[in-house]
């Protein structure tokens, strides 16, 4: 079947979507919220979700696989979660209290029980604050402005990481020492120089790179696992903290995908591996706006306020400049209902992670089995509860360009193929199982997996 057949279909069924998107074009530039949300003819608007379904304003159901591009590790409408707030609510009748409260000091000890880096931690409002401040905190301690991001790596929507996450190979360079390549209209040139592209997983080309920049190099940012689901290899990640280590450049680990969903205790965890600073954000705010920024106690006290010459300080004259300070404030840092439901969300995942994890496992074997039987060779990539695979003719997936080689006109086709069969995730994108997701759900997506490969491959 064509694409232009499946898309037909999908249009058919999605009526209300269409007509909501153009509604919203009026008000909205593309008429989403996030380009994230875009894609080709238009998305589908949901209306409401429960467990592992998701349901849209045709009346149309689906099984989710985005869960909000991850967060979502309990699935939709959680009891527990729900219970965590609506007890805040009742017991606390304030929603926030712009003071410290307890929990702050609570959830951060829960956090530090899995992640043994993380020595001291402050809050955010989103992955993207938390790799800011993470970035911010690298300079000030370090006194050096510039950074070592690799190629493909995403840490948010802001000026020094948006560079060389989704480069044209073509315009890429050499793949040992990529061209960075700027993401966005509106990002500064002068980032070309202040953030140092990386090639991952390839410790003797980027050994070279950081011994280069080494006295300008602050810190180097990472996903340990690419985009959630191509993991560096043990040598990469060992051979990475000690060169670092020599060369005086911090290691920050992009945990805000991995963290509490690759394992436990997320990337490092897997790896045995200490960053000097961890980002997190997504699972631990149970789909709620919630960031942290964590690690070595020496380097995270750097945002403590020092009596007299915070930027917000003016009662008492200044005894030091606010150059001292480390800027770190917002208005919603440690949100105690979001805080609640975070600590309800890791306290069914210590009971459940590992079913979870199960659930994938048989989810992706399944997936696998279906492609083997039609003689599609595909890689399956991923740790934990998050997965994708790749239909390539590689035999490993190691990096951002190995992963560019896919065939994604097939893939694309394969995703309609779904959607129209009632299985939800944004074409192309990888897979994330909830607690909700279990041996009964991925029979039924395997069912309708197995529909939709018939389907695609149908001649029309
Ligand atoms: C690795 C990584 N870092 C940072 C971010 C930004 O997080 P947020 O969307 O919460 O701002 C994301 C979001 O997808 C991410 O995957």
């Amino acid at each position: 079947m064509t694409l232009e057949t499946l898309m037909e279909v999908y249009k058919t069924r999605t009526k209300t979507s269409e007509k909501l998107h153009k509604e919203a074009t009026q008000t909205l530039p593309g008429g989403i919220a996030a380009n994230i949300k875009y894609y080709d003819p238009y998305p589908i608007f949901m209306e409401s979700g429960s467990g592992a379904t998701l349901t849209d304003v045709d009346g149309n159901e689906y099984i989710d696989y985005l869960a909000s591009y991850g967060p979502l590790i309990l699935g939709h409408g959680h009891p527990a979660v729900k219970q965590a707030i609506t007890e805040h609510l009742e017991e606390c009748g304030a929603i926030l209290y712009g003071t410290p409260s307890q929990i702050e000091h609570t959830f951060a000890k829960k956090i530090m029980e899995y992640y043994p880096s993380v020595e001291m931690l402050r809050y955010t409002n989103s992955g993207t604050e938390a790799t800011l401040l993470a970035l911010r905190i690298a300079y000030g301690y370090t006194g050096k402005y510039k950074i070592g991001k690799f190629e493909g790596h995403y840490h948010g929507g802001y000026n020094q990481v948006l560079v060389s996450v989704n480069p044209p190979i073509s315009e890429a360079g050499d793949i040992e020492n990529p061209t960075p390549i700027l993401e966005s209209r509106g990002v500064e040139p002068s980032q070309l120089e202040n953030t140092i592209i990386l090639p991952f997983n390839d410790l003797e080309s980027c050994t070279k790179i950081l011994e280069k920049h080494q006295t300008e190099l602050a810190a180097i940012i990472m996903e340990p696992i690419l985009s959630g689901y191509v993991p560096a290899t043990q040598e990469f990640m060992t051979g990475l903290r000690e060169v670092t280590e020599k060369l005086g450049i911090l290691l920050i680990f992009d945990e805000v995908k991995t963290g509490f969903r690759v394992g436990m205790k997320g990337a490092q965890g897997i790896y045995g591996i200490k960053p000097d600073i961890t980002a997190m954000g997504k699972v631990i705010g149970a789909g709620m706006p919630l960031g942290i920024v964590g690690g070595r106690s020496d380097i995270i006290m750097t945002t403590a306020p020092i009596s007299g010459s915070d930027v917000f300080d003016s009662s008492t004259s200044k005894t030091s400049s606010a150059q001292d300070v480390l800027f770190h404030s917002g208005t919603y840092n440690g949100h105690p209902l979001i805080l609640k439901a975070g600590l309800a969300t890791i306290a069914v995942l210590e009971q459940e992670f590992d079913h979870i994890v199960a659930c994938t496992d048989l989810l992706k074997s399944g997936i696998q089995k279906l492609f083997a039987d039609r003689g599609i060779k595909i890689v399956m990539v991923g740790e934990g509860t998050v997965f994708n695979y790749c239909i390539t003719q590689l035999d490993e997936i190691k990096c951002y360009r190995d992963v560019q080689q896919s065939d994604f006109a097939l893939r694309k086709k394969i995703d309609f193929a779904l959607l129209n069969e009632g299985i939800y995730n944004k074409p192309t994108n990888r897979y994330s199982v909830s607690v909700c997701h279990d041996e009964a759900v991925v029979a039924k997506t395997l069912a309708a997996y197995e529909r939709a490969l018939e389907m695609v491959f149908h001649e029309d």
